[in-house]
């Protein structure tokens, strides 16, 4: 049994002049996180959020923000993000860092530590730092871009890793809908950030209701 399912909107997936009210949107439809997603446009090919748009998300809503760094020296922005309001702070493993440290100084800041993997990278590369994180993501696609489709690879490392971790938060992002999310969930996986579609339907509190009536 995996703990509760936890609904994250990407607002990467909403209108750049409205994210603001996406933020708001999120939280009255019931969503339990905020995920938002930050490029350097050098870890990944495309250039997303400042540190300045965490604050306004901490400004909009109360629920937590899930802040996910798609960056090449995530080390050097802890503190700027853990300032501006991330209670999720998220680091991809084959980033240029010394993840474990990274990892302790998010922590260190009272803010919850997560670790990411890409598609291809194998479980064992996070077994030196998993003591030291609060939530694992794997992606489901190469990161850089919403709306690509979901790559299956990883799903049987959630499995994986459930097995041993049976109360860790196991998170998944990329390529989610209903059906992505189903799957992800029958394998381990319990923290959903999902995009556009959920940006795409009119009523994001009717399709947040679905996940939660299939997922427990
Ligand atoms: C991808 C981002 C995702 C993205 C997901 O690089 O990390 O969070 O917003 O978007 P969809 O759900 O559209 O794939
Ligand atoms: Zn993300």
């Amino acid at each position: 049994m995996n703990p509760a399912a936890r609904i994250n909107p990407s607002i990467l997936a909403a209108e750049v002049g409205h994210l603001y009210d996406a933020c708001r949107r999120v939280e009255d439809a019931g969503a339990d996180e905020v995920h938002i997603d930050i490029m350097d446009g050098n870890f990944v090919p495309n250039v997303s959020f400042s540190p300045s748009v965490v604050e306004m998300a901490r400004k909009a809503v109360k629920i937590p923000l899930n802040v996910h760094l798609m960056m090449l020296h995530p080390d050097q922005y802890v503190d700027p993000f853990c300032d501006a309001g991330a209670d999720t702070l998220l680091v991809h493993i084959e980033a240029d860092h010394d993840a474990a440290e990274t990892l302790t100084r998010i922590r260190d800041r009272g803010v919850r530590a997560g670790i990411v993997l890409n598609p291809a990278t194998p479980l064992e590369s996070i077994s030196p730092v998993a003591h030291l994180c609060d939530e694992v993501l794997f992606m489901t696609v190469n990161p850089g871009f919403g709306g690509q489709s979901f790559i299956p690879d990883p799903l049987p490392r959630m499995a994986e890793l459930r097995k041993r971790a049976p109360d860790l938060a196991i998170a998944v992002d990329g390529g989610l809908n209903r059906e992505t999310c189903l799957r992800c969930w029958e394998h381990g996986a319990n923290v959903f950030d999902v995009g556009s579609s959920l940006f795409k339907p009119e009523d994001m509190a009717t399709e947040i209701a679905w996940y939660r009536g299939r997922m427990r």
